[in-house]
């Protein structure tokens, strides 16, 4: 362990002349987020508030197409003058040919969305709070300068996804890495945030993600309860990542086959998800964040300037995403997953790695070389620039997701199904015998 404890904050980059940070009171008109006394544990602890640099004017040009769209929808004849737009050129096939929507996404797919987590999780979730975007990376960006300012500290679990913590350094926020184990299933526990906020000041937010890339592990409804109250008596955000929902491998009586969403636990929580990973769209590039109340004015200002509207053409076809006959294709895609993941688990002793995280959901499993394999490659670069070279077998050294802790460890993606997986495993398999 390091001097000055387990926390590791990386330098991050700050842009130049930004406004100083608000003081943490809420401004005239602001409205501020409560937490549900409800919650176990929460207590009341103190307000959240949108960052500074979210109060920048919404484009209005874009407010107003949101409101002619509606306006349209409900039968009214509209001649806008507004948008300096052509008229769209028409796509072949069913797609209807489409211009900018609203800048927080088109009414039927944010109607849509809400459906979607009625029928997963029995919850209630007010459609005019739900932000689609390009992609859910479209959503963090976005969330990310609505919450927090420059020098804000904001928790993440490592080994994690990589673009959390990159996003925020290059917005200037202080990126507090926790570093995770097999003892808590590679997942931030109350516990660790209590160490951070003692080694390091308070934090502004905390970044979950369940099923997690690159461990795969979940967080388990009491877990991510736990999580929850934290953050709603320490006034911090809590982001969660839910883009993996849906792949999951569940056991035979789990009650929370889909995943558990914060959403269900904490009704400020920042739900951010996507249409890539369940749904194979990536090239889509659609996602959705879901906001608390104070947090939806902020996000709408930067998503007219920064982005004008999400992609319209996506946004239709996403609508197609939510029958019946979509759902039973992805779970069918998922159930391949399943069965390849099954392929790696009964390789392990053959694999002869380390220890490896539970691959709980998503495709991945990441798992530690061992002390023969490092001796003998040096590290997890090194191992898996000579498989490719040699038989061509590519896998993702951890140093991404861990830039120490991962040079020990890979991560293996069995989303290219079962063929490949076990085709990739006789050739690791030879290779090591080598
Ligand atoms: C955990 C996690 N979150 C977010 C993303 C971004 O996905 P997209 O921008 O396609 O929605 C990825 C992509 O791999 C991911 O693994």
């Amino acid at each position: 362990m390091k001097p000055g404890g387990p926390f590791k904050t990386p330098p991050a980059r700050r842009l130049p002349a930004h406004e100083p940070a608000a003081p943490r009171a809420p401004r005239d008109g602001e409205g501020v987020a409560g937490h549900d006394a409800s919650i176990p544990g929460a207590g009341t602890g103190p307000a959240t508030r949108a960052s500074a640099r979210s109060r920048i004017p919404a484009f209005e040009v874009m407010r107003i197409t949101d409101e002619i769209a509606k306006r349209r929808a409900a039968g009214r004849d509209v001649v806008s003058l507004c948008a300096g737009e052509p008229s769209a050129r028409p796509v072949p096939g069913t797609i209807t040919p489409a211009g900018y929507t609203g800048p927080l996404g088109t009414t039927p797919l944010r109607e849509a969305i809400s459906g979607h987590y009625r029928g997963w999780y029995g919850v209630d979730v007010d459609p005019a709070t739900i932000a689609i975007t390009t992609g859910s990376s479209g959503a963090f960006q976005l969330v990310f300068l609505a919450a927090f300012d420059p020098g804000d500290r904001v928790a993440l679990a490592s080994p994690g996804y990589p673009a959390y913590r990159n996003i925020l350094a290059a917005l200037g926020v202080d990126v507090v890495e926790i570093p995770t184990g097999p003892d808590t299933r590679y997942q931030p526990t109350p516990e660790l945030l209590d160490a951070a906020v003692a080694a390091g000041g308070p934090l502004a937010g905390l970044i979950v993600a369940s099923p997690a890339n690159p461990t795969g592990t979940m967080l388990g409804r009491a877990e991510l309860g736990a999580l929850a109250a934290w953050c709603a008596r320490h006034g911090a955000r809590l982001i969660s990542d839910e883009i993996y929902h849906g792949i999951t491998f569940p056991e035979a009586d789990d009650a929370d086959p889909r995943g558990v969403t914060a959403r269900e636990l904490l009704p400020d929580a920042i739900v951010i998800n996507s249409f890539s990973k369940y749904w194979g769209m990536t090239g889509w590039r659609l996602g959705w964040a879901i906001l608390p109340e104070d947090l939806v004015a902020p996000f709408e200002a930067l998503a007219s300037n920064f982005a004008l509207s999400p992609p319209a053409p996506a946004q239709e076809l996403a609508l197609t995403a939510f029958s019946d006959e979509s759902y039973a294709e992805r779970d069918a895609i998922v159930a391949g997953f399943a069965r390849a993941r099954t392929l790696i688990l009964d390789a392990e002793s053959q694999l002869g790695w380390g220890v490896a995280a539970p691959s709980d959901g998503a495709f991945y499993y990441y798992s530690e070389l061992g002390e023969p394999l490092l001796e003998r490659f040096g590290d997890s670069v090194s191992y898996a620039r000579t498989l490719l070279e040699t038989a061509d077998v590519a896998l993702v050294p951890g140093v991404d997701f861990d830039p120490l802790a991962g040079r020990r460890a890979v991560r293996l993606s069995y989303a290219a199904g079962e063929p490949a997986v076990a085709e990739a495993i006789d050739r690791i398999i030879r290779f090591q015998a080598g």
